[in-house]
């Protein structure tokens, strides 16, 4: 949660520092601030609303000097005020700070302070840090030891960089299981809480881990083990993440554009070595116990997985969501599985820690490099997305579900379960899925788009399926909560007469995820719901597949897909869905790549 942003450079780097903290500003955008050391002055300047707004009100692009720490912020602790806005001085004005994370012991530590004379301006956890740093500074007189002595009084988890006109050269950097890493430039260097912070001007970075410091100059850095003061070699990471591709294009909104990315997405997908995929397979068959790990929309791709594992290799995993893990018992030969587009989730990490102290093995699909969680499993997959920018999460989620079928799909092959024949045939379908994909954003989205034109007033919605339907529903209803702030509701479609059919009327509208005809004891279910609705004055909306006339007939709006494999069916109905959210916001004004109250990496408990 939260971006923060680091610059040490010999040039003036108001510019640039600004541009960074706007590319990390789905990280959260209820306040933004920046400090930089101006003349040996520290200015700072800092306000609420998003980043462009705070510009316009503070010239962020203006401020002048050549080192400075930026920060866009999701408020945790402390209401969305300009005080609470970071950076954070301390009360001497000696020392300036961003943090992300939480000081778990600031009360104890504020009210000590404070009955030595610290004045707060804030109500943030942070400000107690800084306050700590001066104390430190009149003991040691030494910036790095102070940083230090300062460290060892909090409790929590936090990246924090200082800035001091004490050292006008160095950035002190920390980190204790929030992210941070440095970017490495020539005779410039960067420190970021995701690579999105210097990904335009570097593509060298160093991931830090847990426990470690680093002071940051613009052509030196030295990383230490903050316990043992021990300097810790690291190796250079070389992101291959395509710039462009973390930008608008002509797309008037990044879910837009990050949609019509999922063709090419698809293909990366397909591009992971077959051996990566059945080393992940190998794991599942070996493990006694096995659990399928998420939150949010992982959480539903998660449960979409459960289905490809029963049908496709007659294997049962249970899909749980991370914040609710510690239900389950697990333990020396089990296998945990996590699902990750950000890598640094706190829910799915820490259920992942609980998963590894139990003795389980674990393993993880990410999207981000480098990240917490793709450094702490045993066997990590790269989905190699790209840069997700939008909040709500469109590619990302629809390559995990598609690495997943594919993961299924191999250990179906390793156990026998299915044939040569049939295993080849599914291999087929699934290459011609990104052409599919293509096909159908190319298609379809004028006809998702009227609907979603007609229907954006509708407040309540039902959206219902069967089988793998049914978390794809669920999966899409949380898309249109997230981004329309409407209210829908995902269910089983067999369920809905088991009480919730109470609610049908005209008003509520039931958008159904119908199954290809193929699948007939599917399509047979959902139909039946389908006609329970209409039959009691609902308003049904259908995304089916074309030739589905019995479907149609119930139908008062549906989209029609073209034929496609059963296999790719859930996939491709995901994929309108996600459009359909994008459309309903658009039509009522909504802030769709940056929703209310939301960030992109929930890094809090
Ligand atoms: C998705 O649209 C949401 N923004 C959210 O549910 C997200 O999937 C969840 O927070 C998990 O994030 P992660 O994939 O980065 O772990």
């Amino acid at each position: 949660m939260c971006g923060i942003s680091g610059i040490v450079h010999s040039e003036n780097i108001g510019r640039n520092l600004f541009n960074s903290i706007r590319n990390l500003e789905y990280r959260g955008y209820d306040s933004c601030g920046m400090a930089m050391l101006s003349e040996g002055e520290l200015d700072l300047r800092k306000n609420i609303g998003g980043i462009d707004e705070v510009n316009a009100l503070e010239q962020l692009d203006k401020m002048q000097g050549s080192i400075g720490i930026a920060h866009t912020r999701w408020a945790t602790h402390g209401s969305v005020t300009q005080e609470n806005a970071h950076p954070h001085l301390s009360y001497k004005r000696e020392f300036v700070i961003v943090h992300n994370g939480i000081i778990s012991n600031y009360q104890e530590l504020r009210e000590r302070l404070m009955s030595q004379g610290v004045v707060f301006e804030s109500l943030t956890d942070t400000e107690v840090f800084v306050n700590l740093l001066e104390e430190s500074y009149a003991e040691h007189s030494d910036l790095e030891k102070s940083f230090l002595a300062a460290l060892q009084q909090i409790e929590g988890s936090y990246s924090i960089v200082m800035l001091s006109a004490h050292d006008p050269e160095h950035l002190y950097c920390v980190k204790k299981e929030s992210p941070l890493l440095l970017g490495l430039g020539e005779g410039c260097n960067y420190v970021g809480s995701d690579l999105n912070a210097f990904l335009e001007y570097t593509r060298q970075a160093i991931v830090l881990d847990d426990g470690e410091y680093v002071v940051l100059g613009r052509d030196d850095y030295q990383i230490r083990k903050v316990e043992t003061g021990e300097i810790v070699k690291k190796s250079i990471l070389h992101i291959d993440w395509d710039v462009e591709t973390s930008k608008k294009g002509g797309y008037s909104h990044y879910m837009l554009k990050e949609i019509f990315d999922e063709p090419q997405t698809v293909r990366q997908a397909l591009k992971i070595p077959t051996e990566q995929i059945s080393g992940l397979a190998e794991m599942f068959r070996e493990a006694s116990r096995a659990y399928l790990m998420g939150v949010g929309t992982t959480f539903y791709v998660a449960n979409i997985s459960q289905y490809f594992f029963s049908t496709l290799a007659d294997r049962y995993y249970p899909a749980l969501s991370s914040d609710e893990f510690s239900v389950v018992t697990v333990e020396s030969g089990d296998l945990v599985l996590a699902l990750s587009q950000s890598g640094e989730t706190y829910d799915t990490k820490t259920a992942l820690q609980y998963a590894k102290t139990s003795g389980a093995k674990t393993a993880a699909v990410v999207n981000v490099m480098g990240s917490a969680i793709s450094m702490m499993v045993d066997q990590v997959i790269m989905q190699g997305s790209g840069p997700e920018i939008c909040v709500v999460s469109t590619k990302a989620a629809l390559a995990q579900t598609f690495i997943m079928l594919r993961v299924a799909l191999e250990l179906g092959r390793m156990r026998d379960y299915l044939t040569q024949d049939v295993y080849q045939k599914h291999q087929q379908d699934l290459e011609l899925f990104p052409e599919m994909v293509q096909q159908i954003l190319n298609e379809q989205s004028g006809f998702v788009r009227n609907i979603a034109r007609s229907t954006s007033h509708v407040e309540h919605w039902l959206f219902l399926g069967c089988g793998v339907y049914y978390p794809v529903a669920m999966e899409s209803a949380l898309k249109m909560k997230e981004v329309t702030y409407q209210h829908a509701e995902g269910m089983p479609a067999g369920f809905l007469k088991h009480g919730t059919l109470s609610m049908v009327e005209p008003a509520l509208h039931s958008l159904f995820f119908v199954p290809l005809k193929e699948q007939k004891v599917l399509h047979d279910r959902t139909l039946i719901a389908m006609e329970q609705v209409k039959t009691r004055g609902g308003t049904v909306i259908g995304i089916m597949f074309q030739g589905d006339e019995r479907a149609l007939a119930v139908c008062d709006q549906a989209v029609q897909l073209p034929q496609m494999s059963a296999l790719c069916a859930p996939l491709a109905q995901m994929i309108m869905a996600q459009m359909f959210a994008y459309y309903a916001a658009l039509d009522l004004g909504r802030n769709i790549d940056k929703p209310r109250n939301l960030a992109k990496s929930v890094t809090v408990g």
